[in-house]
């Protein structure tokens, strides 16, 4: 008797994949994946894949067993990670390809996903064909997603294990502010998520990678007729809070968020009046709105002077260090 398919991934021994093993549980999952592709694809995809090589629930990864995510689930972290035709997506660990090929199917997204069995890579491919999507909208690279650069990704999706949620923070923190990575199962440790959802058993989690704000910003807004005011921020992982400084006086900020690349805060002048800022962070530039309470909103802008605290202090140091020297082994791998 074969032990039961695990309904959650494990740890796999390094080494190659198992070779391919048919059995019922596989034709089953064959059909549980082409449902996943709408009417028509569904009938090609069953038909197509009847003599072809089939993956078994459970068999070994490089560094995870393949479990496919039910369908359900696939859709709920599209909707989770707002999926649209501008999107570039990448799913870590891509496996039969059911998550690529619904975002580029459903929602117009172009996707890629990053598998490392060359089986699983090839069956990805025949499916999204099947589909009849093309290379630019679905697209399979075998590729260890640890030495590939994917960060030209909009939203990254992934079902792993929580130590390699953890080793690919540090990736994820160097991607531009605002992409949104959404994971099955498994959460990201002290970095909480934005959002949190269920589907069937499934649990899910969402993430939008925030900028870097930490430091010292010093404030140009001649329409708010301010002395020189320097905000001074602190952050771990998306929250921020800080105070303002103005001649030898500070006053703490309230109400500080990050969203992505979007900073916003209040923050009460000397003259006791509440003023609202709420702008855009991008690089050594904050650009955006204040508004004193009661007046109309005037443009204001912010620049950044002195060093930033890593977003987390524990990993982001070795993150450069390690896309460049295994990104560059690998190649970039561009969506655009
Ligand atoms: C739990 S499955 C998830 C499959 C798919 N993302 C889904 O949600 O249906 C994890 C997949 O990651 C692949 N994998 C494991 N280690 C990998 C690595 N280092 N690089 C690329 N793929 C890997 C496995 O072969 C497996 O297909």
């Amino acid at each position: 008797m074969p032990p039961p398919a695990p309904s959650r991934p494990t740890e796999a021994a390094a080494g190659p994949a198992a070779p391919p093993r048919r059995g019922l549980l596989a034709s089953g999952l064959a059909l549980a994946v082409g449902a996943a592709f709408g009417p028509g694809p569904r009938r090609a995809v069953a038909a197509e894949a009847s003599d072809a090589y089939r993956p078994e629930s459970g068999q070994p990864g490089k560094d995870v067993v393949w479990v496919p995510t039910p369908d359900a689930a696939v859709e709920r972290m599209l909707q989770m990670g707002e999926v649209g035709p501008a999107d570039r997506l990448v799913d870590l660990g891509s496996g039969d390809g059911k998550i690529v090929i619904a975002a580029a199917l459903g929602r117009g997204a172009r996707a890629l996903g990053l598998e490392f069995n060359p089986q699983l890579v090839a069956l990805s491919r025949q499916r999204a064909r099947a589909a009849g999507l093309t290379e630019e909208r679905a697209r399979f690279r075998e590729a260890d997603i640890f030495a590939t650069d994917f960060s030209d990704a909009t939203v990254v999706t992934m079902y792993l294990l929580p130590q390699l949620n953890l080793r690919l923070r540090p990736t994820l923190f160097a991607m531009a502010p605002g992409t949104r990575v959404v994971s099955h199962s498994f959460d990201m440790g002290e970095w909480l998520p934005d959002e949190q959802g269920r589907a069937g058993l499934a649990q899910l989690y969402r993430w939008t990678v925030p900028a870097n704000a930490s430091g010292a910003w010093a404030l140009e807004a001649p329409g708010l007729g301010l002395p020189a005011t320097t905000f001074e921020l602190r952050q771990r992982f998306q929250r921020v809070d800080g105070e303002a400084r103005v001649d030898d006086g500070s006053a703490g900020l309230v109400d500080a968020r990050l969203d992505g690349d979007r900073l916003r805060f209040a923050w009460r002048a000397p003259d006791g009046r509440a003023i609202h800022f709420d702008g855009r962070v991008a690089g050594d530039r904050w650009r955006g709105l204040a508004t004193r309470s009661g007046a109309a909103p005037v443009p204001a802008e912010a620049s950044h002077r002195g060093g930033r605290t890593p977003i987390d202090g524990r990993d982001a140091a070795d993150a450069p260090q390690r896309l460049s020297s295994a990104g560059a082994a690998a190649g970039p791998v561009r969506l655009r």
